[in-house]
């Protein structure tokens, strides 16, 4: 099986597999109990939260455990906004993924504006726009993702940053696509939350990070004990926090290592030019020269990405159309409206995404067998 669908999910690392075993079976202890065998978890729980800093450049006090980027995501929104009762309105971008849409647009409901700023052809927010909104007095936050899930262009979160800053308004990011793919140093950041997810790195599902700088106006969104120094109650998920701080150590090596980034980067481009040089009427979606290493979009124009993943699913190649979440519904994705791109071109976008494990032979065989299964597709489109 050749799997291009890393932006849904990464294959867990052999060694962040070992590192969680011990915490399924016999290392089964609270991290809240006093004795030896809570007390070795409550260690774990501390050691990865030190490798979590560590991969993100911040402080270990400013890392909250979370139940992965849904939650991070919520939870900096509705966090800031229990903090920030007065202020209504909420700054976003049109491209964000649906874990900051969704609570987003159920705000509007209890009165909320949501701004959604827009971006150009290639992906890149319109800072002019951004500016002038900030400048709003009601502003309570600006959420901007870091790097776009079905496009992997990656945003200017500095110079973002600097404008909400200006503007003293609190800014998150949603790096979970980013992390993992590009350095993220935090403390140097004007950047206030940040969320992260360890599936998309390599770590285990159902855990990721929600981190908060100190002095950010912010509210736990989930009351219950003491855990995570009272900023999310629930009994801590050892083992997948294990799993996450395992993941965050292998991708702080990876990212800090040229050669990795390259590697990657290189299969990329070789699939990218391959299918535009073997299959004809394709073009690729967001800016080539601003996105993560792993991800390309390339549209297969007057086709449904749908039928092509189908197909490619038949002949075990696993790829995804846009974000896994939206796949089942026949609506091109918001991402590629939002760059209006042409409906032909935006029906049949397919999201490439590699990862460490991929290989040269991977891509070779997909750039092979590509052009006559698309060519397939296309004979049986109705013709005039
Ligand atoms: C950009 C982005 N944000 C948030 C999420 C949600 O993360 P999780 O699956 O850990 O809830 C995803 C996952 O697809 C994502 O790509």
């Amino acid at each position: 099986m050749i799997y291009l669908d890393n932006n849904a999910t990464t294959q867990i690392h052999p060694e962040v597999l070992a590192a969680m075993q011990p915490w399924l079976g016999e290392k089964y202890g609270n991290p809240s109990s006093m004795h030896r065998l809570g007390q070795e978890s409550r260690q774990a729980v501390e050691q990865a939260r030190y490798e979590v800093a560590a991969m993100l450049g911040c402080h270990i006090s400013e890392v909250i455990f979370t139940s992965g980027g849904t939650e991070a995501d919520n939870t900096a929104i509705l966090g800031t906004l229990a903090a920030r009762p007065d202020k209504k309105t909420i700054i976003t971008s049109t491209v964000e993924h649906s874990a900051v849409r969704e609570p987003l647009l159920a705000l509007v409901a209890s009165g909320y504006h949501i701004i959604e700023i827009p971006v150009n052809g290639r992906g890149h927010l319109d800072m002019a726009s951004l500016e002038d909104h900030l400048a709003n007095p009601d502003v309570a936050l600006l959420s901007v993702m870091w790097a776009n899930n079905e496009t992997g262009v990656i945003f200017d979160i500095k110079a973002i940053g600097a404008l909400a800053a200006g503007h003293r308004v609190p800014f998150h990011t949603d790096a979970v696509q980013a992390a993992g793919k590009v350095p993220i140093a935090l403390a140097s950041l004007p950047v206030d939350m940040l969320s992260v997810s360890a599936h998309k790195f390599h770590g285990p599902k159902g855990i990721g990070a929600l981190l908060v700088k100190r002095r950010t106006p912010w509210q736990p969104l989930l009351r219950g004990g003491p855990q995570e120094r009272d900023r999310r109650g629930g009994t801590e998920n050892v083992p997948a926090i294990v799993g996450l701080g395992a993941a965050a150590r292998r991708a702080a090596k990876d990212i800090s290592s040229p050669e990795y980034t390259v590697r990657i980067a290189t299969l990329r481009d070789r699939l990218e030019k391959g299918i535009l040089a073997a299959v004809p009427d394709t073009s690729v979606n967001g800016d080539p020269q601003h996105r993560v290493v792993n991800t390309t979009n390339i549209s297969f124009t007057g086709l449904e990405a749908q039928a092509i993943l189908l197909l490619l699913s038949q002949h075990e190649i696993c790829v995804s159309a846009g974000a896994a979440c939206s796949s089942g519904s026949l609506e091109p994705s918001h991402v590629l409206r939002a760059m209006r791109i042409a409906e032909t071109q935006a029906h049949g976008a397919v999201r490439f995404s590699l990862s460490a494990f991929t290989t040269t032979e991977d891509v070779d065989e997909v750039i092979n067998r590509l052009p006559s299964l698309i060519s397939r597709l296309r004979s049986m489109l109705p013709t005039g």
